[in-house]
Parts: C-alpha cells; sequence; structure tokens
C-alpha cells in the first residue's frame, strides 16, 4: 500500500521508500575495519530489499571502504530502483578518528573510489560528508559541481550544515539533499529541516534511534508505544516520518 508520502524523489526524479538503510556500523568497532561477524552483515544487507528498503546510506570513510565494498559483495548488480548513496569529506586516521578533508583533488579522488568499490559507473546521490573549515567552501563547492559535470555523480547534497551553508552551495550546484543529526532528542537543526521542507530537499536525519538511547524502556516514550502496539524505536522513526515530507531516515544496525 502507497500511503501519502510513503515515497520521495531524490533531487526530483529518484524515488525511494523513505525508509532508508544507514551502513555505518556494519564495518568493524569504531567504523574501523572489517565487522567481526563478516557473514552476518553481508545476510543483514541482503535482507534490506526483501523488506522494502531502496535507499542504503554510506561513505568512503566507514570502514575506510569496507561498507561500500560490503554493500557491492552482498547487492551488486543493484536492483534497479535501488539507490546506494555515498559520501567523502573526512579522513580516517584509526578507530573513531575523522578529521575534516575538503581539498578538490581529495574529493574527486575519493568519488572515484566509490564509483569503483561500489560497483557503479555514476553515483546516484554523493554527499559532502562536511564542510573542511581550512579549505574556502566555495573550492569544496565546486568540486560537487565538477563531480555532477563530469556524470561521477547525478545528484549531490551536504552534511552538518547550517541554512547559510546550503545557500552558498545552492550557487554551485543543485543541493538534492542534506544529512544533520536530528532525533526526537535533538532538534537542533529545526531550521535546516524547515528550509528543506520548503525547498523540497531530502533531510536525512542521522542518529535516528540516538544508537539506541530513544529505544531503552522507562520513558515517557514507552507509555506512546503502548498505547499504539509499537516498539519504542518504532515510534521514534514515526515521529520522524510524520515531521516532515522530505525526512528520509536512515536507522542503522
Ligand atoms: N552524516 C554524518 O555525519 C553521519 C554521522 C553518523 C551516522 N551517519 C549515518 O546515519 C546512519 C544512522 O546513524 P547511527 O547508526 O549513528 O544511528 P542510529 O540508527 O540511531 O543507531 C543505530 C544503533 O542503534 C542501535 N539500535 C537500533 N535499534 C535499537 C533497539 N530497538 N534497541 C537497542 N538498540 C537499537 C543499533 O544497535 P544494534 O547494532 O545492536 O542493532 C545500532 O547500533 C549511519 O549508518 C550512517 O549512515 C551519518
Amino acid at each position: 500500500m502507497n500511503l501519502p508520502h510513503h515515497t520521495f524523489r531524490i533531487g526530483g526524479d529518484m524515488e525511494i521508500r523513505r525508509l532508508g538503510f544507514g551502513a555505518m556500523r556494519i564495518t568493524g568497532p569504531g567504523i574501523w575495519g572489517a565487522p567481526t561477524d563478516r557473514a552476518e552483515a553481508i545476510r543483514v544487507l541482503r535482507r534490506l530489499p526483501e523488506l522494502g528498503v531502496n535507499f542504503i546510506d554510506t561513505a568512503d570513510s566507514y570502514g575506510p571502504g569496507v561498507s561500500e565494498e560490503l554493500i557491492r559483495e552482498a547487492l551488486h548488480p543493484y536492483g534497479a530502483d535501488m539507490l546506494v548513496a555515498t559520501r567523502a569529506g573526512l579522513a580516517r586516521t584509526g578507530p573513531n578518528q575523522w578529521i575534516p578533508q575538503g581539498r578538490p583533488e581529495y574529493l574527486l579522488q575519493q568519488a572515484h573510489g566509490s564509483l569503483q568499490r561500489l560497483g557503479v559507473e555514476q553515483i546516484g546521490l554523493w554527499q559532502l560528508h562536511r564542510i573542511d573549515p581550512v579549505v574556502p567552501r566555495d573550492e569544496q563547492f565546486g568540486a560537487v559541481r565538477e563531480l555532477i559535470d563530469t556524470g561521477v555523480v547525478r545528484h549531490a547534497g551536504l552534511s552538518e550544515v547550517s541554512v547559510a551553508d546550503i545557500k552558498a552551495a545552492s550557487k554551485h550546484f543543485k543541493v538534492a539533499t542534506v544529512q544533520n543529526r536530528f532525533n526526537l532528542g535533538d532538534r537542533s537543526s529545526e531550521d535546516v529541516l524547515d528550509y528543506c521542507t520548503a525547498h523540497g530537499i531530502g533531510f536525512i536525519p542521522w542518529y535516528p534511534l540516538a544508537a539506541g538511547e530513544l529505544t531503552r524502556g522507562g520513558s515517557l516514550l514507552d507509555t506512546i508505544a503502548r498505547r499504539h502496539q509499537a516498539s519504542v524505536g518504532q515510534i521514534a522513526l514515526a515521529w520522524l516520518l510524520q515531521r516532515s515530507p522530505v525526512i528520509l531516515p536512515i536507522p542503522g544496525t
């Protein structure tokens, strides 16, 4: 059954169902190296299309490279309606270490690497993982423009940005999505969400379950969940889905 706003068209033309999967945690601890149970990670990924999920979020830095390679191993060749979105802009120096790296040549190199790791000719959605504070942001946005112009990526987006950043980036390319931290307990990006809603930009709330904190028992959410005969996690996701038709949650496991 297709409910109202059951789907969203990224960039106006790539239709996805509005509950995706975040593939950050299918790597080793600290989002570093291979997963402890590789076969289980592959099983989790293969289950996604069976559940109707056709939007997977990953990044070059998850592993690094490990998440993208597992997605390819599990799901390539992808179904016609499957969108695997990826990102670059954070370099890795060890477990749990993330360093913004926005030099244009680095962004271009990483996007080309993602093409190979994912086994695609074009990345349907590619997002700048962070705006590097030590590189002029227009240079970083220019690199994104180049990725679109050369056909490496179809649609592009941003992550952890302000409304002012979105406006500045929009002078270089059409911002298709914005990925900011947002959940029931952290609404610091409400202004960004409202801007995205008004402009038809997909808003991808990362940390939708606060990594399990929102799914623990003993809160007011318990009462609401019981009333709806749902789990607390389902209520946290339902709250996001109803907040705006442009919200595209990507809970992980
Ligand atoms: N743009 C960015 O800067 C950025 C940053 C971080 C993440 N992301 C993206 O956002 C996605 C989601 O982020 P996230 O993984 O941090 O957030 P999340 O989806 O809120 O948290 C996932 C974690 O929550 C736990 N969890 C889920 N349901 C649970 C339940 N019912 N009870 C207990 N624990 C539960 C899972 O534990 P189990 O492993 O035990 O299932 C998993 O480790 C990532 O995969 C990534 O693609 C983007």
